[in-house]
């Protein structure tokens, strides 16, 4: 796509139906705020500059986009008077200016690409995103002229009953020349219902100059507009659809995808498999071939190939697991790194360590990093074998190849090769139970 083109994203609405503290724009979709997946939609477009325009205080957004800059809209006056906010960062661009929604996350940089490619096959100097919902619902009507050119965008409020039996509607995205935009959003006025200046006005003031407005057609899936926690759903569903199809075009198996949540940035190799119920959040890396089970939740976590993870494992953010290494049910890693072909099979906390190579940690082991205070760190070496229901007291370090007998509760560094156990001695007491029952039922 062209090098001329620059992008003004309008977030700084209050998204008052959404009932939240949290700006709308910053709602997540596929673990991603929905505006970063706007921005990243303009960004795969090769947009030269993104503004993306914020109400104050609104510093979460200015986190959420960079290192895109963040301009101010002072007062929720309309978007007509949104789009202007953007005039100081771009006035001396003069390619395209796409202005779209940043709470539209479904956007894909082929409706972008579709809308550039409309200006340039038309010359229109403006192109507008229409669609035809299956609930046309409160979005701006589009009024088309005899010719098939666009006369103006009537919004619901302003509209007469006939216009609001047109099915073709304003789907939010609109392409301007620079050459035109500034001066026209100069003459947008707010004598309308809401008092609000509406940037859909720009197209019947660009008409009343003889400027020519076309309409792109997109699907109606890219263009919704997330309002409510239930549209915010909907997104989200069709981001889970969107992202587990493209996880499996690329070699993934999963028995149940509609049972597997991704987040946008997970990244699965080809030979992955996935079984129902799995959970991933942010900054998950999967290696080539590794299975995941059954019932699995992984965050910020890297798998390397071929390792088995779950059924029922908990994955939490620093948790590196090594070629081929297992991670079996019950099993929770945080902050630790599980070398090759390590073993960690049943009912564990590893948290602040390094399992060395091909070690064996028993079931029921548990490192204790934290003391109320501070976290310490724990460190298996290779080959070591830790029995079942052991307690690693950290700080603490097992050499290689060290065996810890189970039910100890280790305080001391263990050196390599060595057996170190602390449980009591056991005593026998022969024929004591026999007695013990025989005197308790006289
Ligand atoms: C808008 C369009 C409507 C279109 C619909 C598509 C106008 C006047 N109406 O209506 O024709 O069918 O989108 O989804 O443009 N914003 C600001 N500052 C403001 C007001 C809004 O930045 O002062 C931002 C919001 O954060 C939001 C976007 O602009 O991201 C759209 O605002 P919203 O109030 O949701 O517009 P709609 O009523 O949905
Ligand atoms: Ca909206």
């Amino acid at each position: 796509m062209s090098q001329s083109l620059a992008c003004v994203i309008l977030a700084a609405g209050q998204g008052t139906r959404m009932k939240s503290s949290l700006a709308k724009v910053l709602h997540p979709v596929a673990g991603r705020p929905m505006v970063a997946h706007v921005v990243a939609a303009c960004a795969a477009a090769e947009a030269s500059q993104i503004a993306v325009v914020v109400a104050p205080g609104m510093g979460g957004v200015r986190v959420a986009v960079a290192p895109h800059a963040c301009v101010v809209q002072e007062r929720p006056l309309g978007t007509g008077d949104a789009a202007k906010a953007a005039r100081k960062t771009l006035e001396g661009f003069n390619g395209d200016i796409l202005i779209l929604f940043g709470d539209t996350p479904l956007l894909t940089t082929a409706s972008l690409a579709k809308m550039c490619a409309r200006r340039a096959e038309t010359g229109a100097a403006i192109v507008v995103s229409g669609f035809e919902p299956a609930d046309p619902a409160a979005y701006g009507r589009l009024i088309v002229g005899k010719d098939g050119t666009l006369d103006a965008i009537v919004e619901f409020k302003e509209a007469t009953p006939e216009q609001k039996a047109i099915r073709l509607c304003n789907g939010g995205m609109m392409l301007f020349d620079s050459a035109c935009l500034w001066q026209l959003l100069d003459k947008i006025d707010n004598k309308n219902a809401k008092g609000e200046y509406y940037l859909t006005d720009a197209i019947a003031l660009a008409r009343a100059e003889g400027l020519k407005a076309v309409v792109a057609s997109l699907d109606e899936e890219d263009l919704s507009g997330v309002n409510s926690k239930i549209e915010l759903a909907a997104a989200e569903a069709v981001m889970q659809k969107r992202l587990r199809d493209a996880a499996m075009l690329a070699g993934v198996t999963m028995t149940d995808p509609s049972s597997v949540f991704l987040c946008a940035d997970t990244e699965l190799a080809p030979g992955v498999s996935i079984e129902p119920n799995v959970v991933f959040g942010p900054g998950v890396k999967v290696g080539a071939n590794v299975a995941i089970k059954a019932f699995c939740h992984i965050e910020q976590a890297t798998i390397e190939p071929g390792a088995q993870i779950g059924p029922f494992a908990r994955l939490r953010p620093g948790a590196k697991i090594g070629e081929a290494a297992h991670i079996g049910n019950f099993v929770e890693i945080k902050k630790s790194v599980v070398e090759a072909g390590a073993k960690v099979n049943h009912l564990t906390y590893i948290g602040d360590a390094r399992i060395g190579a091909k070690a064996n940690i028993g079931a029921g082991t548990i490192t204790c990093n934290y003391d109320g205070f501070t976290k310490a760190h724990t460190d298996i070496g290779a080959g070591a074998f830790i029995g079942s229901n052991t307690a690693l007291v950290a700080p603490v370090k097992i050499g290689d190849g060290a065996i810890v007998g189970a039910g100890s509760t280790i305080t001391k560094e263990v050196p390599a090769d060595s057996l170190a156990v602390t449980r009591a001695k056991m005593s026998v007491i022969e024929g004591w139970a026999a007695a013990f029952r025989a005197k308790k039922q006289k």
